[in-house]
């Protein structure tokens, strides 16, 4: 069985700011394989990467992402709030704002798409039914401008795209069939007794608690043929159950510390 890849959930999360471009150029320099992270949209129709629905925890805004326009959200803080970001952020630190700054997916494709090395990056839709199919097909739209919307398997980069709702995922699979999609567990849903997944999802993506749980869950979806990428792993002891029953992938905020008990 293969070393599962690295993925850095929200960037490296656990030392800088989540979602924020440091925390992504972080765990490149890290050696993660990949990144993850969650996209919603804003009042006026762009993709964000912002994992809550309101704004507090992780700005120095109040309310919902929703309810705020692009050029709103341009003017808060979104790294000053974690004891990782350098105070004032770091003018030394090109690019600039890279601690605070909202990061848009525009500008994390672009950051991953100018690296100059593979990376994967797993991109989660939230809330996808309160706007309809409107997060999925802004996703596709702006994938299918980085020519990101259908992967080769030369391509540096190779956009997976998660959701917990089965709704999303089918949607973006109409959208895109060539683009790889996760289905996400927190629960084991009664139709997965048997580990399969359904229209066609080939990579399930359940939690480390439900994985603990359920111990029969990894070999059943493995005797179905599925691939499995298991969140959010940051305790050695998890690390070490999840590499016992063999997964493909691990998301983790604590990408060095993975890669380092992997030995990479
Ligand atoms: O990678 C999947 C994981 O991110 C799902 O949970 O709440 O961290 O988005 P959450
Ligand atoms: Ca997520």
């Amino acid at each position: 069985m293969p070393a599962p890849l690295v993925f850095a959930h929200r960037g490296s999360s656990a030392d800088l700011p989540e979602h924020t471009l440091a925390a992504y150029l972080r765990a490149l320099d890290e050696g993660a394989d990949g990144l993850e992270c969650d996209v919603r949209l804003t009042r006026d129709g762009h993709l964000v990467c912002v994992h809550d629905r309101r704004l507090d925890r992780t700005s120095n805004g109040r309310g919902r992402v929703s309810a705020r326009t692009l050029a709103e959200l341009e003017e808060l803080d979104f790294g000053s709030w974690h004891p990782g970001c350098p105070p004032g952020d770091d003018p030394d630190t090109p690019p600039d704002g890279a601690h605070t700054r909202l990061l848009t997916l525009e500008r994390l494709l672009d950051a991953v798409t100018a690296a100059g090395r593979p990376v994967r990056l797993l991109i989660e839709t939230k809330h996808p039914s309160r706007y309809g199919s409107t997060v999925e097909r802004r996703l596709v739209e702006m994938l299918r401008r980085y020519g990101l919307d259908a992967p080769g398997p030369g391509d540096p980069v190779q956009v997976t795209v998660m959701s917990f709702s089965p709704l999303a995922v089918r949607r973006v699979q109409e959208l895109a069939p060539a683009l790889p999609t996760v289905l996400l567990l927190e629960v084991l849903p009664r139709w997965l007794r048997l580990g399969r997944l359904p229209f066609g999802v080939r990579i399930a993506g359940p939690g480390i608690n439900l994985v603990r749980a359920r111990p029969q869950l990894v070999p059943a979806l493995r005797a179905a043929g599925h691939r499995i990428y298991v969140w959010t792993v940051n305790e050695p002891a998890d690390l070490d159950l999840v590499l016992e029953s063999g997964v493909d992938g691990v998301i983790t905020d604590r990408p060095a510390l993975v890669l380092q008990r992997l030995g990479r």
